[in-house]
């Protein structure tokens, strides 16, 4: 008996040495970065908050625009330079544009349908070029008419409720306008009825399973062929994904309010695109209501904020309105003569961009870098709040300061 028992205690210490000398050959051309704990890596040095990017980039001054850190059994690599992510996300996309598994988010909660989490498949390939086809920067064109009538919505909004906190402005707006041009719905008031409300309250969920350490199964992956056979332990997931269908299938099948039929859900119905299936076209839509309400709110959000910090910006803004438009409301034929407050939004989006911490990739094959290895199947992120804060570029990064961006 004890024979046997040493018999398997050698034969885990055998497999443990292999497995480790393995995992060392594989990973020791990685770049390094922070030293974490044995099974748990750097899972307790993240924050759980928002400001989790904030971290990377203290990382990245000792360790430099590259470099790894691990996750339990997920290698993560940074990249903190505009030069690096433009090596690597851009010239090298080929090898980095996968998407990282998100096992409870991307399979349960959304079932593969979710865009932004899709793997490189043919599916995706052609939602992405549906996407891209409506959406391009000459395509978004036909949509002026809506911006500039939900712009004026807007300043109409902040003078007839000054009362309400300007995240209701811009929820409203980012929402109304996402709307109509997604689906060619009515605008939406800002004391009426709001569609999207019960989508608003639901996906705060999605986003916070993607955060490091909030899904158990995205932290052992082993677990993920015992939850797929569970109904009960997908419970939650499944039904998140029942209510999420139904919400984007309701919008995306109404009959388009406006007698503008330029929408993207009606060109998509219209069999534009046959090889989409509808259950795909609806979720495609869906997550471009998605990423485009809560990108649009909080820059809107934050260029408030740098206008009440930096009135004498606004002054200057108000200025250049004043000399080029006069008394009339502006429209984007003026856009050429008013360089100062281009200046401003591209500083928003630099100072405090709403995406942070950018969307993860994963390396689809060895990536080979200079000196370095990122393994396949590594997730990369790119720390756009560093290349954005790069004191060699950005001189006083923290300051917001228009007159740096080229178009003042
Ligand atoms: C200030 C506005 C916005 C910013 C800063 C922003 C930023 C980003 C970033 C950094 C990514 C990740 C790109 C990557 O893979 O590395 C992304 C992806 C994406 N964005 Fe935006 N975005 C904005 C507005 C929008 C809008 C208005 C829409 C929809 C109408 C949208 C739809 C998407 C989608 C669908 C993806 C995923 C694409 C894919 O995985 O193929 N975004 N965005």
């Amino acid at each position: 008996m004890l024979a046997f028992l040493f018999q398997v205690l050698g034969a885990l210490l055998a497999g443990a040495v292999a497995y480790h000398t393995w995992t060392e050959q594989k990973f020791s051309r990685m770049p390094p970065g922070p030293p974490g704990l044995p099974l748990l890596g750097n899972l307790l040095d993240i924050p759980l908050s928002q400001l989790m990017f904030k971290k990377l980039t203290t990382w990245s001054k000792t360790h430099g625009p590259i470099y790894s850190f691990r996750l339990t059994t997920r290698r993560v690599v940074v990249l903190s330079s505009a030069k690096v992510a433009g090596d690597i996300l851009d010239r090298m996309s080929s090898q980095s544009g996968g998407r990282p598994e998100h096992i409870k988010a991307g399979e349960y909660m959304t079932r593969g349908r979710l865009l932004a989490f899709m793997q490189r498949t043919p599916l995706w390939r052609i939602l992405r070029k549906a996407a891209h086809d409506t959406l391009n920067t000459r395509a978004v064109l036909r949509f002026a008419p809506i911006q500039t009538s939900e712009a004026r919505l807007l300043t109409l909004g902040l003078l007839t409720h000054p009362s309400l906190p300007v995240s209701a402005h811009a929820h409203r707006f980012s929402t109304s306008a996402a709307m109509r041009m997604l689906y060619g719905l009515d605008p939406i008031s800002l004391d009426g009825p709001d569609p999207s409300r019960p989508l608003v309250e639901v996906s705060d969920d999605l986003f916070a399973s993607v955060k490091p350490g909030k899904s158990v199964v995205d932290l052992m992956p082993v677990l993920k062929h015992v939850v797929k056979r569970s109904a009960f332990l997908r419970r939650k997931s499944d039904a998140w994904y029942e209510q999420v269908s139904q919400l984007y299938s309701k919008f995306y099948w109404s009959e388009p309010t406006s007698s503008d039929r330029t929408c993207i859900s009606l060109q998509l119905r219209e069999g534009k695109y046959k090889n989409i299936e509808d259950v795909d076209a609806v979720w495609l839509v869906g997550v471009l209501l998605l990423a485009s309400q809560d990108m649009t709110r909080v820059s809107i959000q934050y260029f408030f904020l740098a206008m009440v910090l930096h009135p004498e910006v606004a002054q200057q803004a108000q200025k250049q309105l004043n000399t080029v438009v006069g008394s009339r409301p502006p429209s984007f034929d003026d856009q050429p003569r008013l360089p100062w407050i281009e200046a401003i939004l591209k500083e928003t989006l630099r100072w405090r961009s709403p995406t942070p911490g950018g969307l993860a990739h994963a390396a689809s094959q060895d990536i080979h870098y200079g000196d370095w290895v990122i393994p396949k199947g590594t997730m990369i992120v790119a720390n756009i709040w560093a290349m954005n804060h790069d004191s060699e570029l950005y001189p006083d990064p923290d300051k917001f300061e228009p007159s740096r961006s080229p178009s003042s």
